[in-house]
């Protein structure tokens, strides 16, 4: 028997963790460990790729590297999709959050095994796969602790993206130490320990926590459906299979094909997305109208996670190979600048949230929070052009301490409020598809930076930072300049 939301949410505790539901301990949790094995993962990953194989790693070329890490983000997040729906149709959110913490945890056992390329791409793609049916539906399970109404919801949010915070701070400080300083592998065996703990911790607790939330699975299949529907996925997934082993035997599928494919569906997907979406005859005129506003929006913020994902593969080349690392005795790890961000955010995040509720209805709407967050993500690339038009062969680590402040500040005026408004821009209709959504804007962007690292080296990278940073602070205020026009196909949604 289906459960109404209200009767599911009289099973949630709702006491229990800082005067929150104390599921939202158990998810808080769940996603520290998860972010922590995948930001740990990635803190050393690029290094794997591109060093010597007498260093321990790969020795593949730094730009394929660079390339490589920004379309397993794309993947990652790209593959989303596949979570919402497999949670709204098959599995459920519970059942969907295990599955993809054990493909995870998996993922970062194959690395963690001294291995060849082979293996990198087998756990890339249990990890892409794992987190993609994991992290949208851990959010939407935050929904789900409290009513709509509930006063707490926003703030519930905010705690638990300190929860994704604290992981990926703590990470590379430990990983990321021990990747480097000891052997990768054993850096990638800490990252499946941490998510092996998220998940038993989370079967320990999420009975006794969760209630009945996400056990029930919101629109199940028809059973006259599901013989179509095995037999779709049956047949898509062997030609899919097929298409990939003749390819790849023949030699055509190589890293850079792939490259140009991943690159091709992050501007695909979306698009198709909005199509379907603004055709659909559930979509109200309302709703047609919001998602026109989205549009500009979700540019903008490809354009911003395209500055801010290039934290770990352009960023952390210039701090492996162009930053003073030596201080006296003391070494800094280039792995350790993968804390920076997050630790931004723990640290600001609670500061913004004072903010927000202090200037009420006095503060920007949402299209203007856009443009100023992408416009911070702009003057962080024009910051880096100052040290290296000078010449700088060995840069001081503050200028990439100040580059990732301003990236970080407009991450904390974008981000949460991206999130926030999808959830009301999007159609009713496409609910459970929601999340998926907004992360789309994430995996476009770092399908694009897949082509867009290419551009750069050490030769080019003044005109590299100065012409992205000139281009997102254009985005930026053209946005401004048409943010009251955006807010009023919003239709009440600030
Ligand atoms: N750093 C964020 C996270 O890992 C990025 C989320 C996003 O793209 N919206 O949760
Ligand atoms: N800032 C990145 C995210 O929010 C680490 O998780």
């Amino acid at each position: 028997m289906q459960m109404s939301k209200e009767d599911i949410l009289k099973t949630v505790p709702q006491k229990g963790f800082f005067g929150h539901p104390k599921g939202l301990l158990t998810l808080f949790s769940i996603e520290f460990w998860e972010r922590f094995s995948y930001y740990g993962m990635r803190a050393v990953l690029l290094y794997y790729i591109y060093y010597e194989t007498t260093q321990g790693g790969l020795g593949l070329e730094k730009t394929t590297a660079a390339s490589i890490m920004s379309i397993y983000g794309s993947l990652v997040y790209m593959s989303t999709i596949l979570g919402g729906w497999l949670a709204d149709r098959i599995l459920g959110s519970r059942s969907t959050i295990i599955t993809g913490g054990i493909l995870i945890a998996l993922g970062h056992v194959a690395l963690s095994l001294p291995g060849s390329v082979t293996a990198l791409f087998v756990s890339m793609a249990l990890i892409i796969l794992g987190s993609g049916i994991l992290k949208p539906n851990l959010s939407n399970m935050v929904g789900d602790l409290y009513s709509k109404e509930d006063y707490r919801r926003d703030a519930g949010f905010s705690i638990f993206y300190t929860g994704a915070n604290a992981g990926a701070l703590l990470a590379p400080l430990i990983v990321g130490t021990i990747g480097q300083a000891y052997n990768f592998h054993y850096g990638f065996a800490i990252a499946a320990i941490g998510m092996f703990i998220g998940l038993i911790w989370y079967a320990l607790t999420s009975r006794k926590s969760l209630g009945e939330a996400g056990r029930y699975v919101p629109n199940p299949i028809a059973p006259e459906e599901k013989a179509k529907l095995a037999k779709r996925f049956g047949v898509g997934g062997i030609i899919i299979a097929i298409v990939l082993l003749v390819t790849i035997l023949a030699g055509w599928m190589t890293i850079d094909v792939f490259t140009y494919i991943v690159s091709i569906l992050g501007v695909v997907i979306p698009t198709i997305y909005f199509v379907v979406m603004y055709t659909s005859k559930k979509t109200t005129e309302i709703e047609k109208s919001r998602l026109l506003a989205y549009i500009p929006l979700f540019i903008t913020a490809i354009c911003f996670w395209s500055i801010q994902e290039q934290g770990s593969t352009i960023f952390a080349q210039i701090a492996d190979g162009q930053t003073r690392l030596n201080f006296g005795s003391l070494h800094i790890q280039s792995s350790w600048f993968q804390s920076i961000n997050p630790l931004y955010i723990v640290v600001l995040g609670p500061l913004f949230a004072v903010m927000w509720t202090k200037l009420g209805k006095r503060q920007p709407n949402t299209p203007v929070k856009f443009a100023i967050g992408v416009i911070l993500a702009g003057f962080s690339f024009l910051l880096m052009v100052i040290p290296f038009a000078a010449g700088a062969s060995q840069i001081s680590p503050l200028w990439l301490v100040f580059s990732f402040l301003l990236v970080t500040l407009g991450e904390l005026f974008l981000s949460p409020v991206g999130a926030s408004a999808t959830t009301k821009l999007a159609p009713a209709a496409f609910a459970s598809q929601t999340m998926s959504v907004w992360y789309l804007s994430n995996a476009s962007a770092q399908a694009i930076n897949a082509q867009l690292v290419k551009l750069y080296n050490v030769h080019t990278q003044v005109n590299y930072f100065f012409v992205i940073a000139i281009i997102s602070i254009v985005i930026g205020i053209v946005l401004l300049m048409l943010s009251k026009k955006i807010h009023g196909f919003m239709r009440g949604v600030d």
